[in-house]
């Protein structure tokens, strides 16, 4: 584990503090020289048509000038770049080897270190880094290219034929107005209690004001019953197979002021990114009308196939918005570009609930094990057990070595155990 400290040693014959294999001074140094080659190789790098200020750590920076078709390095300039990249080097390895999706990889440290977010015209930091790649991505059809997007339908059928051929469908009717009144009631009334209670979760911008609420399981039992919804048994197994499992289940209440998100796919978590296969599904329930003005989710139709990926990660022109009655749900692939729409209301709130499906070998965002409050357990069907990942699904999920298909994870007396299921 490069750069994590060993912990105490119990033994003390079995300390390995003395023993090197190359210390982490001289893995930067040789990623930074490597990191070198790779953007030399990369020269010119004619379509870039810009200046970029890298730096790596805590060394020299250095200039990309590709302003015009023969690019070339520089230790300075006069001009101010077009964006600065401060970045890791074994990123840049990454990205060359195909290891590290751009847009994760660009985006990913900044998040928790203002200073490694790229800044300038963030299009063209991904333009770099998808050059370095052994093939970059091409844009996304832009949605009014197409001749038929989905509509909103009752009919099944259209709704798995539009998730195949545009990465999503929606259903309608999926919820009565009295079913809604009811789940919404139990956002409502959680959103309001955590943000009493100061634990709110909220996002959409620096002024934050859209609401997440995460772990529905233990929020309520309204959430337990919407598990029990057949739209899930007619969809998930149709898509991923038997064993899929529940990575999050949330909801998304967007409010007026919000920033849109950056478009992303929900397999972003796959790395090396594998775009040939789907990880996941979204099921994402509608509480109230959506549309293009209260934050409707943003779509590139069919971005789920190939090596597509667009590159401007800020801007919804291009895209659709998912629009659909209360009570209906977007259905959509994993590899979809997609991002939360701004709400231009004045006043509209847009909840929705979230049930994200991955393939049971993907880790869950959401650690169900340790999420779980122990006062829900007793309430947990084994179907929601299952779809928690509380059983065993391809020699995968057991305890203590038990690892048969089929079997319960159960808590006792602080452990794991094991148990087959009641017929
Ligand atoms: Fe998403």
């Amino acid at each position: 584990m490069a750069g994590v400290t060993p912990g105490k040693t119990f033994n003390p014959g079995l300390d390995f503090s003395s023993r090197s294999y190359g210390s982490l001074a001289n893995k930067l140094e040789s990623d930074f020289k490597r990191a070198h080659e790779i953007i030399q190789e990369k020269l010119p790098l004619g379509e870039l048509k810009a200046l970029l200020c890298v730096s790596f750590g805590n060394k020299p920076r250095f200039y990309i000038d590709a302003r015009s078709g023969t690019a070339q390095l520089t230790d300075s300039t006069q001009d101010e770049p077009d964006v600065t990249l401060n970045i890791k080097p074994e990123y840049i390895i990454q990205f060359y080897e195909k290891k590290l999706e751009p847009r994760y990889g660009l985006f990913k440290d900044g998040f928790f270190n203002e200073a490694s977010m790229p800044s300038g015209r963030i299009p063209v930091a991904i333009k770099f880094a998808d050059l370095l790649t052994p093939h970059p991505p091409m844009p996304p059809k832009h949605a009014d290219q197409f001749n038929r997007l989905p509509q909103p339908t009752e009919d099944i059928d259209q709704v798995k034929g539009d998730i195949k051929e545009f990465g999503y469908g929606i259903a309608t009717n999926v919820l009565t107005p009295d079913q809604i009144t009811i789940i919404k009631k139990a956002v409502q009334e959680q959103a309001a209690g955590e943000r009493e209670a100061g634990i709110a979760q909220m996002d959409g911008g620096p002024q934050g004001p859209n609401q997440r609420l995460w772990t529905l399981v233990n929020k309520g039992e309204e959430f337990l019953d919407l598990l029990n919804h057949p739209i899930i048994d007619e969809f998930i197994p149709w898509f991923l197979g038997e064993h899929a499992i529940i990575t999050t289940y949330t909801a998304n209440i967007v409010r007026p002021g919000n920033v849109p998100m950056q478009f992303h796919t929900d397999q972003v978590a796959v790395q090396p990114p594998i775009r040939d296969l789907a990880f996941g599904m979204n099921i994402m329930f509608y509480l109230e009308d959506v549309t293009e003005r209260n934050g409707g989710t943003r779509v590139y139709p069919g971005s789920h196939i190939g090596q597509v990926a667009p590159l401007d990660i800020f801007t919804v022109e291009g895209t659709v918005a998912a629009a659909a009655p209360a009570g209906s749900a977007l259905i959509f692939d994993s590899r979809l570009w997609h991002a939360t729409g701004p709400n231009r209301e004045a006043s509209d709130e847009r909840p929705v609930i979230l049930l994200f499906f991955m393939r049971s070998f993907i880790r869950q965002q959401e650690n169900n094990f340790l999420s779980l409050r122990k006062d829900v357990w007793p309430k947990l069907s084994d179907r929601v057990k299952r779809m928690l990942g509380f059983y065993t699904t391809g020699a995968l999920g057991g305890v203590d070595g038990e690892v048969r298909e089929g079997l319960f994870v159960e808590w006792k007396e602080g452990v794991g155990k094991m148990r087959a299921p009641i017929t």
